[in-house]
């Protein structure tokens, strides 16, 4: 068996870990203006990130690789396809692509099955690709591994408001919508990124948020039946993508919650009900995020769990990885920022290929 993983926490022992060959900033599409925060150093600038840049975030993949080699975790990296090509489709076209730092966005391992998200920005249309030569592995020498592909998306501009489009929307306007769950994305055609989405064995957490919609949520139910899909959101995020900043699982009975982006009280009862306690995540240690980059200082807490007694933080999170040792968790300390530019933190540049275990219901009293 390769292929096996049910939750974000039990042993890890396969993994892929992404790179950060070629990778671009890239030009300027409705989802992601809507993600780069306003006064960020990105606007305006695009194309292929400097070479100086890219070797030093592969210099930091490959040592974390190597950290989890010799922690006994076997680890794939994807290969990455030419990222400066443009994509043009029948209904979209835009100059470049993005890279593949973050499998985690892109692949979500459920059980025995790897899925490819839809994704909702047009650069990342085909970065499923740099994921397919260890998918078709896998294919082969697991009998039991699914291998499936969501719908893809037509991604017209009828999927995104262009209420959104505006230069200077303001970050109250910002958190205004996203408590009223105005997101970029319409309702259009199903949209998930895999990174929205939390394992928790038989219950699914799911952000709506800009880069899934309610269809994307509706659409993952109907094909994990077997599986109970709970949607979320955090109305303090004025960028609501990806839920690996804002709320993570350490072990069973446990969650992180970003201090910032709060799970409403209504969304907490499952929480409440079954005896998980949600903790405030402890403060980032920067005040502001690394140039060129994405994501927000809240990628202190994007951490990867080996299994419940130990965890992946970034050195640099000291105290987050004080909060860590409080909870009883041993902390590996991995060298990542420099890389965060490039798709996110220890939680996003990974994705699951084995955990030991096996599919658990941690939440009876629904
Ligand atoms: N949404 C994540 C952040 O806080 C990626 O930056």
């Amino acid at each position: 068996m390769i292929v096996n993983s049910w939750n974000e926490w039990d042993p890890l022992r396969h993994v892929i870990v992404g790179k950060a060959d070629n990778c671009h900033i890239p030009p300027p599409e409705p989802a992601l203006d809507a993600k780069v925060p306003e006064d960020s150093d990105m606007k305006g600038s695009w194309g292929k990130r400097s070479p100086e840049t890219i070797s030093r975030a592969n210099e930091l993949l490959d040592n974390f690789t190597k950290q989890l080699e010799g922690l006994g975790v076997k680890v794939d990296r994807p290969i990455p396809i030419d990222f400066s090509e443009p994509v043009k489709t029948p209904d979209f076209q835009t100059q470049s692509q993005f890279g593949c730092m973050p499998p985690r966005d892109v692949l979500l391992t459920l059980g025995s099955e790897i899925l490819e998200a839809t994704m909702s920005y047009r650069c990342r249309w085909f970065e499923y690709l740099c994921y397919r030569p260890l998918l078709q592995k896998y294919w082969e020498l697991d009998k039991n591994f699914r291998h499936e592909a969501a719908p893809k998306p037509r991604l017209t501009d009828d999927d995104y408001h262009p209420d959104y489009l505006s230069e200077k929307i303001g970050e109250s306007k910002r958190l205004e919508w996203a408590a009223e769950k105005f997101f970029v994305t319409t309702e259009e055609e199903p949209l998930f990124d895999a990174a929205d989405i939390l394992r928790f064995g038989k219950d699914l957490v799911v952000q709506h948020g800009f880069t899934t919609n309610l269809k994307g949520i509706e659409w993952l139910r109907r094909h994990f039946r077997d599986h109970r899909i709970h949607t979320v959101n955090f109305p303090g995020d004025p960028y609501p993508i990806h839920i690996d900043a804002t709320f993570t699982p350490l072990r069973p009975g446990l969650v992180l919650n970003n201090p910032n982006r709060r799970l409403p009280d209504e969304q907490r009862k499952l929480f409440n009900n079954n005896d998980w306690e949600i903790v405030d995540a402890a403060q980032p240690a920067h005040n502001a995020p690394p140039p060129l980059c994405y994501s927000s200082t809240w990628l202190s807490m994007n951490v990867l769990v080996l299994d419940p007694k130990t965890v992946c933080v970034e050195k640099s999170e000291v105290y987050q990885a004080e909060q860590m040792d409080k909870l009883g968790m041993n902390v590996i300390e991995v060298d990542l920022r420099a890389a965060y530019a490039f798709g996110g933190g220890l939680h996003c540049c990974t994705a699951d290929v084995f955990r030991e275990g096996g599919c658990q219901d941690y939440f009876p009293n629904q």
